[in-house]
């Protein structure tokens, strides 16, 4: 599958791929994905996050709640990818929602690849549309006293507050195919 590398500041100026990310976060999810301490490479679907320019770096934001096998795994590597995954795996998008990596090799079980990353440890799928490689500059901790009450009772009703990652994309890599479909 060709691939096409963008700079990390280049792809938030191409309005489809930003606009894709952003439909395809909020309606199926996108995966994001970090190495565990043994190596396994483990997929975890999210609905929200943010990007754009904090600090002059191109970032992007991620949340994930301490009860996720993936908060341990970017706190003991630092760094995550961020993968746009096409529709029809949508399947494989909804079973790296619903099951842990600490009862599944998720990439395995959907018959996902790796794809090495170039500045980072955590790999990419190499299926993906859009692959953003992401390392962790700052975190952030939600916090129930600066919240108001209804988040808190909608969102956290039972606490595992997430923790804000923020990445700062060091590389983007396209699927040469979808870049050209979507311009
Ligand atoms: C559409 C969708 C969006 C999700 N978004 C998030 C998210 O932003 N943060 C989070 O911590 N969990 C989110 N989840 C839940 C995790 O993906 C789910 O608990 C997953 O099984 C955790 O996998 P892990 O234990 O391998 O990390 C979402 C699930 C779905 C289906």
């Amino acid at each position: 599958m060709p691939r096409v590398d963008l700079k990390p500041d280049q792809w938030l100026e191409r309005p489809a791929l930003a606009r894709e990310t952003y439909e395809r976060m909020t309606h199926e999810g996108i995966l994001i994905a970090a190495l565990d301490p043994a190596g396994k490479l483990n997929p975890m679907t999210i609905g929200w996050g943010l990007f754009g320019l904090i600090w002059g770096r191109p970032l992007f934001q991620v949340l994930v709640r301490p009860s996720r096998y993936t908060y341990g795994c970017i706190e003991h590597i630092g760094d995550y990818t961020v993968n746009v995954m096409p529709r029809e795996l949508k399947t494989a998008v909804a079973f790296c929602g619903s099951e842990s990596g600490r009862d599944y090799d998720k990439l395995a079980e959907m018959d996902l690849n790796v794809l090495p990353s170039r500045h980072i440890k955590s790999g990419g799928i190499a299926e993906a549309d859009i692959v953003f490689e992401c390392r962790v500059v700052h975190v952030n901790d939600v916090r129930e006293p600066t919240f108001p009450a209804e988040i808190i009772s909608n969102y956290y009703p039972d606490g595992d507050f997430h923790r804000v990652y923020f990445g700062q994309i060091l590389a983007v890599s396209v699927r040469a195919e979808f870049l050209k479909r979507i311009g």
